[in-house]
């Protein structure tokens, strides 16, 4: 396992929630961050699906130094370059190409790139990815792909993400071989919208006491 790796398996190993966040306004960025770190969660995916996610992420890598704040949507080499300098700790990619694996070689940021079969997850490891998100983790099976793919993959680990909820996070927790979930249900459109930074808190605190069972 490569110091990338490791890096991973301290971040991901932060908490059990990795909450996935869609930005709008930059505005909301440090009361979002504050909701969430005051709560219990330190470990925030800034996905790049707004156009002002950058300029987010590099506002919470300078304002809220107690939280590790990654990129997530990552999907090529000129964004993982971009991430970089903004600031981000880590990057999450919805999967992994031939130009990715290029770039991360690259680059000193951990990825994190996203599988969702059995080939796919023995690629990943043959370039060195062994920490994995499981993308669309539902979609894919959830609990179960993942306890089919501990017989044969002992080795790698995952955060699955997608379809992921405070209802069923501790199915997936109590697996062998997941660090963590990842989810939108902390800090759903709605809230986003509403500026509810209050219940953002609350489902933070809810979420970081969960615990395998
Ligand atoms: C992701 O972007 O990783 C997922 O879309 C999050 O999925 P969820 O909204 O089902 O939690």
């Amino acid at each position: 396992m490569d110091s990338k790796e490791m890096m991973l398996d301290g971040i991901l190993g932060l908490g059990p929630v990795m909450p996935v966040l869609v930005i709008e306004n930059v505005a909301d960025a440090v009361p979002l961050a504050r909701a969430l770190v005051d709560n219990g969660i330190r470990v925030l995916e800034v996905t790049l699906r707004t156009p002002n996610a950058l300029a987010a992420i590099a506002c919470l890598a300078e304002a809220v130094p107690e939280a590790v704040v990654g990129a997530g949507t990552v999907v090529s080499p000129e964004q993982l370059a971009a991430v970089e300098r903004a600031g981000a700790r880590f990057a999450v990619s919805p999967g992994l190409t031939p130009r990715l694996i290029a770039a991360a070689r690259d680059t000193a940021l951990p990825l994190l790139p996203g599988v969702m079969t059995a080939s796919e997850a023995m690629t990943a490891a043959e370039n060195g990815f062994t920490r994995l998100k499981l993308f669309p983790a539902q979609q894919a099976g959830g609990v179960g792909m993942l306890k089919a793919l501990y017989g044969p993959l002992p080795e790698l680990r995952f955060c699955p993400t997608g379809g992921v909820t405070v209802d069923n996070a501790c199915e997936f927790l109590a697996l062998p071989n997941v660090m963590c979930v990842g989810g939108s249900w902390l800090a759903p459109d709605a809230l986003m919208r509403s500026r509810d930074w209050a219940e953002i808190g609350r489902r933070a605190r809810a979420a970081s006491v969960l615990r395998p069972r």
